[in-house]
């Protein structure tokens, strides 16, 4: 929907209200699929309670009716005030009522829907599994109850909160870091030692929490090796690699580079290094030494 629907906007609060009131009105109509994204403040909640309302007018049942939000605030928040609504459509009078209901769908109610918008309350709440407003995590939670052997994990699992996750993570790597101290396991030994030699102690525990972190695509990538050959074979087969190539025979590739050992490179060096600062008399010690060298890697 375009700002000009609306044709050209009075400058006054009023103008403001009435134009925001009627996209409101829009984005809460239960027979249009809508997208808000407004400001802080400016009334998206005030929009869903608006849609949910609406939705029950017009008959829906309540267990039908699912709000999912991020945060348990913003769900209870929601909750609030739906039925902080509902319950005040009980005690008002007719007049009233009939206001607030116009208000809201744009025509007074006939006495049918002005009863039934009185027994709203009553049935949000009664209903057996009522309205449903809650966060997207306890929905995910509850559809993974309802359906374990479809989703693959235990009937009866309970979800870890952060700080219980840490304590695990932080009890298993104890065990594996103790557990290849004894040096049952060679290859992992092996492995430790390598990935210490690359980094210190530090690194090691960054790399598990990578890995931790990174879990399903790692492990995918390990069951797409297994059909490949193994890692060594998967990880040239990405990166494009030869099955024979090793680093001296890719460093044979581009070294010597071209051009390096010719007079232009000489002359460059040499005015570099009598006119330069310090930074670029260090890069062209570098340069010259990587010229005369004939070992490739080091060059690099
Ligand atoms: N059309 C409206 N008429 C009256 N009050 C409104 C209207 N739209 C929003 N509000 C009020 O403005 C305040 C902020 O709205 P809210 O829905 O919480 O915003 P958001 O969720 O976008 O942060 C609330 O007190 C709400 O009741
Ligand atoms: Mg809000």
């Amino acid at each position: 929907m375009k700002d000009d629907d609306f044709g050209p906007l009075e400058p006054t609060p009023q103008a403001w209200l009435d134009w925001t009131s009627a996209k409101q009105a829009l984005a809460s109509d239960p027979a249009r699929s809508a997208w808000v994204s407004a400001n802080a403040g400016s009334g998206k909640t005030h929009v869903l309670t608006q849609r949910v309302i609406r939705l029950l007018l017009s008959g829906c049942r309540p267990s039908a009716i699912l709000c999912l939000t991020y945060t348990k605030a913003a769900a209870s928040e929601m909750s609030n005030r739906v039925f902080e609504r509902l319950a005040e459509w009980v005690t008002l009078d007719d007049d009233a009522l009939d206001d607030r209901i116009a208000a809201i769908e744009g025509e007074r109610p006939d006495l049918l829907k002005r009863q039934e918008a009185r027994r709203l309350f009553a049935r949000a709440l009664e209903t057996p599994g009522g309205l449903k407003i809650q966060t997207i995590h306890a929905f995910c939670e509850a559809l993974l109850h309802q359906f374990p052997l479809e989703a693959n994990v235990a009937g009866h699992f309970s979800v870890l909160d952060d700080r219980a996750s840490a304590t695990l993570l932080a009890d298993a790597r104890r065990a594996l870091l103790t557990a290849t101290a004894s040096e049952d396991d060679l290859e992992l030994t092996e492995a430790f030692a390598t990935v210490l030699e690359l980094a210190d102690d530090t690194g090691l525990e960054k790399l598990l929490s990578a890995i931790v972190a990174h879990r399903t695509p790692i492990q995918l990538f390990l069951d797409a090796a297994a059909h490949q050959g193994g890692i060594d074979p998967a990880l040239r087969l990405a990166l494009g690699l030869d099955s024979d190539e090793t680093t001296q025979t890719a460093l044979a590739g581009f070294w010597p580079l071209k051009g390096l050992n010719g007079a232009a490179v000489e002359r460059y060096i040499g005015m570099a290094l009598s006119a330069g600062g310090a930074k670029v008399t260090e890069v062209c010690r570098r340069l010259a030494r990587g010229r005369k060298t004939d070992r490739p890697a080091a060059a690099l």
